[in-house]
């Protein structure tokens, strides 16, 4: 085995355990050859952002998210506006099905996400509340959130998407009313809410080493200094093939996994210019084999999450005009080169 890690036998336990992947209708799935069983002692888990209506109304969805992946994170049901749409009121139906079916099929789930300035619930951004106000509602909010899953979340997105390309910390609600404590502060709320949960930081265009990735290590490096509990940094890894694929993201990971802290890719999806063709999906099999290659040689990286498994529910066409086929499934579950370039090095490195 390549990978420089040692695998204690509680950590081959607990992989024996989620090792049968088991159906919605409780039929375990025997010689399981999916992506799950390839990951199977490799210490990384294999992911999905789950989309609910395709998980209640699709069959062969729901099939394929239980025996392809160990780990699930809710593509949009654990965000502010999903979980209290009004003030006060909280709404967790979406979410506990979820956790339901996570528990069922032997997933770990991946919160996403507790701090952003997207995805709000409308009477945040209308009311003209204080800073001391909003300070306390954050607080509450993390401390609902966390509390109503305490125990049954592997680990959290605490803050999502804090900084600008240039390393800046982004012009949010929470910034401009909080100022740049805030981050410690929800990291220190989280910890206190469920000290179970591994807490992340996370942000997409930090998969290569840059202004905004430097920007997010020396915070990493800043706040652990000082004892705060931040102990994961994600990275998204939304890429586009047109853009060239991050080559020194073995290098970026390496610096944050000798900072202690784990990391993750908790959102990979590498979308084209459409039409695709056999050269894209070539270079979006390697991008997606590159991204895994440099999670599973370092010691600290715990998960390759993907951001939907099939273009049929994907978000990129929606926002990226004229982009598409992101995923490693088409949109009539047939697996691209990307499925195969991830099981085939899951393969090699178990
Ligand atoms: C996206 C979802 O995929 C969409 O369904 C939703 O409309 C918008 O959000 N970064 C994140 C994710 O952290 O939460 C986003 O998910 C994609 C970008």
């Amino acid at each position: 085995m390549m990978r420089p890690r040692v695998l204690s036998a509680a950590a081959i336990a607990a992989v024996t355990v989620v090792g049968l992947a088991v159906l919605p209708n409780g039929a375990a799935t025997a010689g399981d050859t999916g992506l799950r069983a390839a990951a199977r002692g490799t210490g990384v888990k294999i992911g999905t952002a789950v989309n609910m209506d395709a998980l209640a109304t699709d069959a062969p969805y729901a099939a394929a998210g239980a025996r392809e992946f160990n780990t699930v994170t809710p593509e949009n049901v654990m965000k502010w506006e999903v979980v209290e749409p009004t003030q006060g009121h909280y709404d967790w139906t979406q979410a506990d099905k979820l956790v339901d079916v996570a528990r069922r099929n032997g997933q770990a789930v991946r919160g996403h996400t507790l701090v952003w300035h997207s995805q709000l619930p409308s009477w945040i951004n209308e009311t003209d509340f204080t800073p001391a106000q909003l300070r306390d509602l954050l607080r509450r909010h993390i401390f609902a959130e966390m509390g109503h899953f305490k125990g049954r979340i592997w680990a959290w997105d605490v803050v999502n998407e804090a900084f600008n390309e240039d390393g800046t910390l982004r012009d949010t609600i929470w910034l401009r009313n909080l100022g740049p404590g805030y981050i410690a502060d929800a990291f220190r709320w989280a910890h206190q809410a469920d000290p179970s949960a591994i807490l992340f930081l996370n942000d997409y265009n930090v998969e290569w080493i840059g202004p905004k990735s430097t920007a997010e290590y020396n915070l990493i490096k800043d706040l652990r200094r000082q004892g705060v509990p931040v102990q994961g940094f994600g990275m998204q890894g939304h890429l586009g093939i047109q853009y060239g694929l991050p080559g020194d993201v073995l290098e970026n990971v390496r610096r944050f996994d000798a900072l202690g802290v784990k990391t993750a890719f908790t959102e990979v999806d590498i979308r084209m210019i459409l039409p695709d063709d056999q050269i894209k999906t070539q270079a979006q099999a390697e991008g997606f084999g590159l991204l895994l290659r440099a999670c599973l040689l370092v010691r600290h990286c715990i998960s390759y999450t993907v951001w939907g498994f099939t273009d049929k529910y994907s978000w990129v066409p929606g926002v990226f005009s004229g982009e598409g086929s992101a995923t490693p499934m088409t949109e009539d579950y047939q697996k691209k080169p990307a499925y195969d370039t991830l099981k085939e090095t899951f393969q090699l490195a178990s």
